[in-house]
């Protein structure tokens, strides 16, 4: 069975109340047990971690080799900042998705630039709540396509 794996970085805990003209009132555990019901649909497995620090996102980026095919990160601010993410993901060579609620190149300039960008397949922004669900969906369709292959 297809697993993936979603990530979430630091203050993605406080979404539902953090800056929601931005964000949006979806809370987290919201938008995972939406996409928990959408897997089930689809017939695959999903694990879900967020942190508030880069270490622990590193730790689990590494412990997915072999046993995720797929990653799927919001790494909030660590993805304007982090080599050290960047590396992790070019290293463990799982095929990432990058996800924002936000669009990232309409808001500061500071946001418009990814470290994680160039190691991902893609990015999916702005299209809020459902940046998760669109990057789920291409997961599972690549990974059906791989299984067939
Ligand atoms: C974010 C965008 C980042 O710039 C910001 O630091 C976040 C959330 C988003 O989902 O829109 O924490 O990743």
């Amino acid at each position: 069975m297809l697993r993936i794996l979603v990530l979430n970085g630091p203050n993605l805990n406080l979404l539902g109340t953090r800056k929601p003209e931005i964000y949006g009132t979806t809370t987290l555990a919201d938008i995972e047990q939406e996409m928990q019901r959408r897997a089930k649909e689809l017939n695959c497995q999903l694990s879900f971690l967020q942190s508030n620090h880069e270490g622990a996102l590193i730790d689990a980026i590494h412990n997915a080799k072999g046993q995720y095919q797929y990653i799927i990160i919001n790494a909030g601010a660590y993805t304007h900042t982090s080599v050290a993410i960047r590396d992790a993901i070019e290293a463990v060579e799982i095929p990432t998705i990058e996800i924002h609620l936000s669009n990232i190149h309409a808001r500061e300039e500071f946001r418009h630039v990814s470290m994680l960008a160039p190691v991902c397949v893609g990015q999916i922004c702005g299209f809020g709540a459902m940046s998760y669900m669109l990057a789920l969906q291409y997961a599972v369709e690549m990974g059906k396509q791989n299984d067939e292959a």
